[in-house]
């Protein structure tokens, strides 16, 4: 069944501190979306790979897939949350009918690491059930504060689970998630799989994913990541 890809890439990475938002953080001569671009084109049932980037990094985007020979890649603008990004990147892979995918796979282009098998359990997971999501066991308990800046409540992290990417779900529901929901949750909701339950009733299937589906979030993991790329290269 075809499958597709939506990365959005339309962040703009203020939590590294850094100037270049870390999806164009160069590693060894590549910037890290390239890595996460190869990690999917490697894999042979998936068809399109949307990729949605700010407007002012388009330039940038079409000259990383020119000099990095993606193949499978096109390139949209993205909004202004995360949410009208996917968004964006949905529309455009069901632009042309005869190119609709059965099943939309979403990953952050910070998470280079992803591997095909994994991919495959999500893919298929979202076929049948119309929608799946990586989680991980928390390293830290979650706790609410008060406006004040004292405790409010802690939840009990053995019953909490992280969400992490990739996600998928077939067209129909992403598509009509979208459509569905309202400017609020395009503006703070940062939760696709809450979209899929509570706009088409979709329950999504959760799978465990490994450790190495983390997000490139802080300038501590640019040195991890470079190291993890060094050694699968060596
Ligand atoms: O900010 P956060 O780490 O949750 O972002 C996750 C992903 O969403 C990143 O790949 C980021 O580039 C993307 N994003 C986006 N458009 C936005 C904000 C974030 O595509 N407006």
């Amino acid at each position: 069944f075809p499958v597709s890809v939506v990365l959005p890439a339309g962040g703009t990475g203020e939590r590294t501190g850094l100037q270049t938002p870390k999806q164009f953080c160069s590693f060894l001569g590549r910037p890290l979306i390239s890595y996460t671009i190869q990690a999917f084109e490697r894999v042979s049932w998936i068809q399109h790979i949307v990729v949605v980037v700010a407007k002012e990094k388009m330039d940038l985007m079409m000259d990383t897939i020119q000099s990095f020979r993606h193949r499978k890649v096109r390139v949209v603008p993205g909004g202004s949350t995360r949410h009208r990004s996917i968004c964006n990147g949905v529309l455009a892979l069901g632009e042309r009918e005869e190119e609709r995918p059965k099943v939309v796979i979403i990953h952050d282009a910070v998470r280079p690491f992803v591997e095909e098998d994994f991919l495959y359990k999500i893919a298929m997971a979202a076929k049948e059930l119309g929608a799946a999501g990586a989680i991980r066991p928390l390293v830290s308990t979650v706790i609410a504060t008060t406006s004040e800046g004292y405790l409010d409540h802690s939840l009990e992290r053995a019953k909490y689970r992280a969400s992490e990417m990739p996600q998928g779900f077939t067209y129909d529901v992403i598509y009509q998630a979208y459509k569905r929901c309202t400017e609020s949750d395009f503006e703070f909701g940062t939760e696709c799989l809450h979209l899929a339950l509570q706009y088409c009733g979709t329950n999504a299937k959760l799978i465990e994913g490994p450790p190495t589906l983390w997000k490139v979030t802080y300038k501590r993991d640019l040195a991890a990541a470079e190291s993890i790329i060094k050694e699968s290269l060596s």
